[in-house]
Formats: C-alpha cells, sequence, structure tokens
C-alpha cells in the first residue's frame, strides 16, 4: 500500500526541500524510495531525517511538478527537518537502513513522532483527479500522447463536477505545463 504525501528533507547546510512522493508501507515503517538522481535522496543520505506531509490541499502536489515550491515551513518537534505548516497530519521519520538499488534505493523509516492538526474531511474526486494529472505529468516523457490526452479526459470529468477553487488552481498549473509539452518540439 502506498500513500502519497509531501516529502520534506534537507541538506547538510539545512536548506529544505520539497517534493511529493509515495511512501511505500512496510509494517510499521515507511518506505521513501526515490529514483536517481534526485535532491531527495541525495539529502537524505546527508541527513538521514525526513517529514511525511499529509494535505488536502493538492496545490502543493501540483506546484511542486510546475516550480511552485516555495510552501511554508515551521520546525519539527524531534526530528533536524522542517515540516510543512498547515496540513493536515504530518509523521516526523528516521531513516533506519537503506535497501541500495541501482535505479531506486529504498529508505526504510521509523515514525518518531505523528501528530494529527486537523480532522480528515472526506474524500474529493478532483483530488485525487490532480494527484493522478501530477503523477502523469511527471512521466511525460515516459508516456505515449494518446495515454496522456485519454487520461486527462477522464480526469477532467472529476474536475468539472467536483473541484473546488484550490483544485482548480493545481489544475490549472498542470494543465498550463502540458500545454507547454505540447507546444514544445519532440526528439
Ligand atoms: C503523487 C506523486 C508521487 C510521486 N512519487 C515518487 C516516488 O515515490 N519516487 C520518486 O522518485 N518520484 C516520485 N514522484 C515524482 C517526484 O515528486 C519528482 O520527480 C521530484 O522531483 C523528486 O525528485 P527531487 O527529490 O529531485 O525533487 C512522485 C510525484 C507525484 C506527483
Amino acid at each position: 500500500m502506498i500513500r502519497e504525501a509531501i516529502v520534506t528533507t534537507v541538506n547538510a547546510a539545512a536548506a529544505v526541500h520539497i517534493a511529493p512522493l509515495g511512501l511505500i508501507a512496510d509494517g510499521e515503517e515507511w518506505i521513501i524510495a526515490p529514483f536517481r538522481p534526485s535532491t531527495t535522496l541525495d539529502n537524505l543520505r546527508a541527513v538521514p531525517f525526513a517529514v511525511a506531509n499529509y494535505t488536502d490541499d493538492v496545490r502543493v502536489f501540483a506546484g511542486c511538478l510546475t516550480g511552485r515550491t516555495d510552501w511554508p515551513t515551521m520546525a519539527s518537534d524531534l526530528v533536524p527537518v522542517p515540516r510543512l505548516a498547515g496540513v493536515l497530519a504530518h509523521a516526523e521519520l528516521a531513516v533506519v537502513r537503506v535497501t541500495e538499488d541501482e535505479q531506486r534505493p529504498r529508505f526504510h523509516c521509523r515514525v518518531v513522532r505523528l501528530v494529527q492538526h486537523a480532522p480528515f474531511g472526506g474524500f474529493n474526486r478532483a483530488q485525487a483527479a490532480v494527484i493522478e494529472a501530477a503523477i502523469l505529468t511527471s512521466r511525460l516523457h515516459m508516456l505515449p500522447p494518446e495515454k496522456i490526452e485519454s487520461e486527462l479526459a477522464y480526469l477532467e470529468i472529476a474536475i468539472s463536477k467536483t473541484a473546488g477553487p484550490a483544485e482548480l488552481e493545481a489544475w490549472d498549473w498542470l494543465m498550463e505545463k502540458m500545454r507547454e509539452y505540447r507546444a514544445a518540439p519532440k526528439g
């Protein structure tokens, strides 16, 4: 089982990096598995702690993929990595071991602190659609154009039926990136 979260990490100079990543459930632990090359990967090697930020503000997911990475952060309680402000919950993570891999090393993490800040407000199809579209836009160069277009057309139904202002803004950011991709010369 995988949970999509916003993962914060820091480099040796304590500069924060924010990236959406899927956390893989492994009993009581979570596995962070960044593909090489990745700032998250470099940071986890330099400072073996992370925060999993659980948010229903899907603008953070869409923003990180469209160059909007300046989201407010604040100090965590037990780890030297800031968390995102305004999230529903966050888990402070300590790397306990690493499974090395050529493509995708796996950082096994123990939860050292889990805090809920606001209640879960129920499912929203547009939020799920934005997350799917964000994943699509992170894989544009790997997918056939027809698949991208047909998936976006399906996801757009949930957007038009169920989105609020935040979901519409996030969707617009991703569609702007899609337009740029369609207009760019291929090859
Ligand atoms: C919902 C979602 C889940 C993602 N999960 C992963 C992941 O598990 N591993 C990964 O390498 N990239 C994942 N990505 C793509 C990363 O967010 C993106 O490539 C990011 O730039 C990571 O590289 P960085 O640490 O250099 O920023 C995901 C993207 C989205 C939108």
